[in-house]
């Protein structure tokens, strides 16, 4: 029966609604490994402190070792009182070693054993994920590469801006996954503390060491407060809005390609192995994979706003709401992996059709602000430079003429001022540090791979340092 971990104050079992809601043994049990380690950790630190012995010790750790191979093969039989993941591995080593399971438990609750278990999975995932960014990251760059100059039309609201080179285009992209790699980075650094040892909110009597099992558990330290440590998912929310917005920019990304997809603009072709067809309409090739991308970021902001709901209202310390934390992160976690993963591979095998591109690019107007600037590199206040190119543009679109003969035959323009208006001039000629032509593009390249390095030299320590491997 599920009230056996309390039977000593109860009267009768608990009822099946009680259980049907309560049990979260169906999804915490993908924590199983860190909840192992926790208590190995746990039990190596109670021997150390004298309150089981070597022997004692010795039996639980192989009972532990017996529980996670169970667990890691399928083999695990769960029964009826199996409330989450600490209840069973809990109630299977005290099946496996009688005498000393029962001193697992010593001086820990679920509350804190839950916490850090959370913490190390998130811990680890977070590490996972950003390996999963870095991937896309080197995915855009080397997609940048490929394009060598090629170049497009920059927007702003939608509408024709001013040329830019494509791998500034693919580039921008990176940078702003840089900047959700550094969060995740963030949310680790201040989740960095273990919370084992806070018992179920006030510490203990008998003498344990957390500074022990953070060491063993690969955390910075051990909590300063026992009532924040069993109370405090900041983490989770951390994690879940980093993974927002990651998957915010995911979502920015997929628009950005099924425009791009439409026969309207036709910038990109996609490859048949990352689009789907129509039941119905045998000409359709759909972006579907962009659209999930898109649409996963609604999800993964529900799930976030959700968890903030849950814990706004919530009175230290431990609350059972607590434990709606664990199915949002899991989700948000999972959802974030196969859409990082499936934009990757579409990323990586679409085709650039940089000539629809340029073709666009080339539009005359695209050109205006340059001819502003040539002006204003003659002198002319830039303000009055604008009021020069704006009435050549409205005058080629009222068809007085070509907008070419009137920059030419303009006087303070001229056949020179007219050659930024032929194909592929204009993009090169932002070259100011940042800018889009694909001259101050190539300083931008290096410091995005530097970034990049840099980035994968800190999970590879992070990996170490944390002791998730
Ligand atoms: N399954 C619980 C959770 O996920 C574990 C902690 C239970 N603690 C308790 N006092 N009932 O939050």
């Amino acid at each position: 029966m599920a009230g056996e971990l309390w039977e000593g104050r109860f009267d009768g079992g608990p009822s099946e609604a009680l259980q049907a809601l309560n049990d979260s043994f169906g999804f915490d049990r993908r924590m199983f490994r860190h909840d192992i380690e926790g208590s190995r950790a746990h039990v190596v630190m109670l021997a150390n402190v004298k309150l089981v012995t070597q022997h004692e010790r010795d039996q639980i750790l192989a009972a532990l070792e017996v529980v996670e191979t169970e667990m890691a093969e399928g083999r695990f039989l769960a029964v009826a009182s199996d409330e989450d993941i600490h209840t069973a591995v809990e109630r299977r080593v005290t099946e496996l070693a009688p005498e000393a399971g029962g001193k697992l438990h010593t001086a820990r609750s679920r509350n804190d054993q839950v916490a850090t278990d959370l913490k190390m999975w998130t811990r680890q995932e977070l590490g996972e994920i950003v390996g999963l960014v870095l991937d896309l990251q080197s995915t855009l760059a080397n997609r940048a590469d490929d394009v060598g100059d090629s170049y497009l039309p920059g927007y702003t609201h939608l509408q024709q801006a001013q040329s830019v080179s494509l791998a500034h285009h693919l580039l921008a992209h990176g940078w702003a996954l840089s900047r959700d790699v550094s969060r995740l980075f963030d949310c680790l650094a201040r989740m960095n503390t273990s919370p084992l040892g806070a018992g179920a909110l006030a510490g203990s009597s008998l003498g344990i060491q957390p500074a022990q099992t953070a060491a063993a558990l690969g955390f910075e330290a051990p909590f300063a407060n026992s009532l924040d440590a069993v109370s405090d998912r900041d983490y989770v929310a951390e994690a879940m809005f980093a993974i927002s917005l990651l998957g915010v920019h995911l979502s920015r990304i997929g628009e950005e390609i099924i425009l791009w997809a439409s026969t309207e603009f036709g910038f990109v072709t996609l490859d048949d192995g990352f689009s789907t067809g129509s039941s119905m309409m045998p000409q359709k090739k759909n972006p579907d994979i962009a659209e999930l991308a898109r649409g996963k970021a609604g999800r993964l902001i529900g799930n976030l706003v959700g968890f903030l709901a849950t814990l706004k209202g919530l009175p230290m310390t431990y609350n059972k709401d607590l434990q709606e934390d664990k199915e949002a992160l899991f989700d948000s976690c999972d959802t974030i992996r196969l859409t990082l993963v499936a934009l990757r591979g579409m990323l990586s095998t679409l085709e650039f059709n940089t000539e629809a591109m340029a073709s666009q690019a080339d539009n005359p107007y695209s050109a205006a602000t340059d001819l502003a600037d040539f002006l204003v590199r003659a002198g002319m206040p830039f303000r009055s430079a604008h009021g020069v190119v704006g009435k050549i543009v409205r005058d080629a679109l009222a068809g007085v003429a070509p907008m070419a003969d009137l920059v030419r035959d303009h006087p303070d323009l001229g056949p020179k001022a007219a050659t930024l208006l032929q194909p592929g001039v204009s993009v090169r000629q932002r070259i100011s540090p940042g800018g889009g032509a694909p001259e101050a593009v190539v300083a931008q390249r290096a410091e995005f791979a530097d970034r990049l390095q840099q980035d994968e030299a800190w999970l590879a320590d992070i990996g170490t340092t944390s002791g998730q491997g």
